[in-house]
């Protein structure tokens, strides 16, 4: 959710900094800016959408030699998007990019005002620039008018300041949002993720919360507490993978292509014969653990609903599922011996990594599932299974929750063998499904083609229901969620037993229901509620490996005795639909109005 980079050296600053946008542009696109400094003058710009109008607002602007700039896109929290709220912003001399929410800034801003400084935009970042501003009238030192601003905000923050009179230097600070720091020669470079840093520098310094202080070309200083930190840099991969389309019309479709790979190597290395063992749980970490409880948000929360059900069945363990945002509030107890599992694709989810802080402070054992070594929640949980998924781009999350589910369908045979309820026979019959997935989430071109055919018919209408018993339950609501975020229609996920309870009272031509009709879980379940929207006169599109003649449309996938098999199967098929509908729609699938790809603020 909004993306920072700042760069101080001498390199085409421009560049530096628009590059390392373009890495981030998918974390928030509602507008961007960037501010260079050089001999005592700054240079702003900003512009309202996506980067490529920064781009050509720049066009023109070449600025050469030692210089440090300062560069954001955004994803609006206060104030629309537009140019006056976009990143950079500016006090007299101070110059901002933030990303997270000050949460105090109306009662700094009242204050501020009273003492004379004129806010221009609706933003709550505004306040540090004045902020900072008012502590240099004050003190009239930088340093420790930085630390004092610092002092005084509360909420969630990475910052980049840029002080007018000072050449060269970059201040900074971070509390529960990324921001990292690489250093190549005499070069700075800061980024709030890895992406912009890859290929350039070999390591990052990972800023910890609460962190601050400032940069120039001869030295780091980071400070805590006002306590002078050594903060250690970690390894950088070598190289960007997955970040092209590789011919593909969007990331999103490449990234449902390529789940059949990604999940292949997912599994590699930890399934062997017929067991399963990840490296990256010890021998004893699961000793003791008598329950299990998932939380995270979204498409990963819909993993985490999956993974209930297999733990439950498989591994016979108690297992329940919760939103972050809700979990972090309610007072939840959480009891000896559970452990607490988080699922998050980009690791930097605000509300799932605060719910993780409150869970290793009520002393529980915390294992994160991610997908992005180094991130936050990886940092911050005791152990972490990485998914494998590589870099996923497209705003709707497709691969990572693939390999989300692959890796708690092994957990849960890995937990299961080890509570000893699983036998020999159950065993090799999971691992031979496993085998077997990578298959089941290839994309088959008919399919995709019939799908593609098939969506003119799905434009239409007062919206979806996605219905399903069981594993495809939580897949309803994934499917929902796709076709909601990138085509913008009404969709719902309901569980297909539901129904009649209310829902059912939307039945008619014009409410489409996807159906998700396994064969080998619940079949005449799912079929007889399926039946009661029929004859309701509901539009019905069935996924199925099973003929299904009362279907207005049936969507095939290949039918198996397995429901995981079919559970990938019908998941490739509802992310296709929802490709193919966004694209009838002349939707930007990859970046769709509203969403930034990692959500860090609560
Ligand atoms: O990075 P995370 O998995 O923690 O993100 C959680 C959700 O924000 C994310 O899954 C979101 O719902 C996606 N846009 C879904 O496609």
């Amino acid at each position: 959710m909004c993306g920072i980079v700042g760069f101080i050296g001498n390199k085409e600053i421009k560049n530096v900094l628009l590059s390392g946008l373009k890495e981030l542009e998918y974390r928030g696109y509602d507008s961007a800016g960037l501010a260079v400094l050089q001999n005592g003058k700054i240079d702003i710009f900003k512009a309202v959408g996506k980067l490529k109008n920064l781009v050509d607002k720049t066009a023109n602007y070449a600025p050469t030699g030692f210089a440090a700039g300062i560069a954001h896109t955004r994803w609006a929290t206060h104030g629309k998007p537009t140019e006056i709220n976009a990143h950079p912003h500016q006090g007299d001399r101070a110059f901002v990019v933030h990303n997270g929410i000050i949460e105090n800034y109306m009662s700094l801003k009242e204050t501020l005002i009273k003492s004379g400084a004129k806010f221009v935009s609706q933003t709550d970042t505004e306040v540090i620039a004045h902020l900072y501003d008012h502590f240099l009238r004050d003190l009239g030192e930088p340093k420790a008018a930085f630390a004092r601003t610092i002092e005084a905000i509360e909420g969630a923050y990475a910052i980049l300041l840029l002080d007018e009179a000072m050449d060269g230097a970059i201040f900074f600070a971070k509390k529960h949002s990324p921001l990292e720091i690489g250093k190549v020669g005499g070069e700075i470079y800061f980024a709030s993720s890895d992406a912009p840093l890859v290929g350039i520098c070999d390591s990052a310094i990972y800023l910890e919360d609460d962190s601050w202080g400032w940069a120039n070309a001869s030295e780091i200083a980071i400070f805590k507490d006002k306590e002078p930190q050594n903060t250690p840099a970690k390894p950088l991969p070598a190289t960007q993978t997955g970040a092209q389309k590789e011919g593909f019309r969007f990331f999103m479709e490449k990234e449902i292509y390529e789940q059949s790979r990604v999940v292949g190597e997912t599994i590699m290395g930890r399934v062997a014969g017929d067991s399963v063992r990840f490296d990256e749980i010890g021998e004893g970490f699961l000793d003791g653990v008598s329950a299990l409880r998932l939380v995270a948000c979204g498409t990963s929360y819909h993993a985490a609903m999956t993974a209930c059900y297999l733990f439950e069945r498989l591994a016979k363990i108690e297992a329940r599922a919760e939103i972050a945002s809700e979990f972090r509030y309610r007072e939840a107890i959480l009891r000896e011996g559970e452990l607490f599992i988080v699922i998050s694709q980009s690791g930097e989810t605000a509300d799932t990594l605060e719910a993780l802080k409150l869970a290793k402070k009520a002393g529980v054992l915390t294992l994160a599932i991610c997908n992005v070594d180094n991130s936050s929640i990886v940092r911050e949980a005791h152990t972490a299974i990485l998914t494998r998924a590589g870099i996923e781009k497209g705003v709707a999350s497709t691969k990572a929750f693939a390999t989300q589910t692959m890796v708690l369908w092994l957990l849960a045979l890995l937990i299961g063998d080890r509570r000893g309820a699983i036998s020999a026979d159950l065993m090799s019959r999971e691992i031979m499904a496993i085998r077997k997935s990578a298959l089941a989430l290839q994309v088959r071109e008919e399919t995709h083609d019939l799908i593609r055919r098939m969506t003119k018919r799905y434009l239409y209408g007062h919206g979806f229901f996605y219905i399903g018993r069981d594993i495809f339950y939580p897949l309803a609501l994934e499917g929902a969620l796709k076709l909601k975020e990138i085509s913008y229609l009404h969709a719902e996920g309901y569980p297909a037993g539901e129904m009649k309870h209310g829902p059912i009272a939307l039945a008619d031509a014009e409410l489409f229901t996807i159906a998700l009709m396994p064969r080998a879980i619940l079949r005449e379940k799912t079929r007889s509620n399926v039946e009661e929207l029929i004859a309701r006169d509901s539009t019905l599109l069935a996924i199925s490996g099973e003929e299904f003649p009362l279907a207005d449309d049936l969507l095939p996938i290949a039918a198996s005795d397995h429901p995981m098999l079919e559970f990938y199967e019908m998941m490739v098929a509802i992310q296709l639909l929802a490709l193919e509908i966004a694209v009838r729609l002349g939707n930007d699938v990859d970046m769709p109005r509203n969403l930034a790809k990692s959500v860090t603020v609560e």
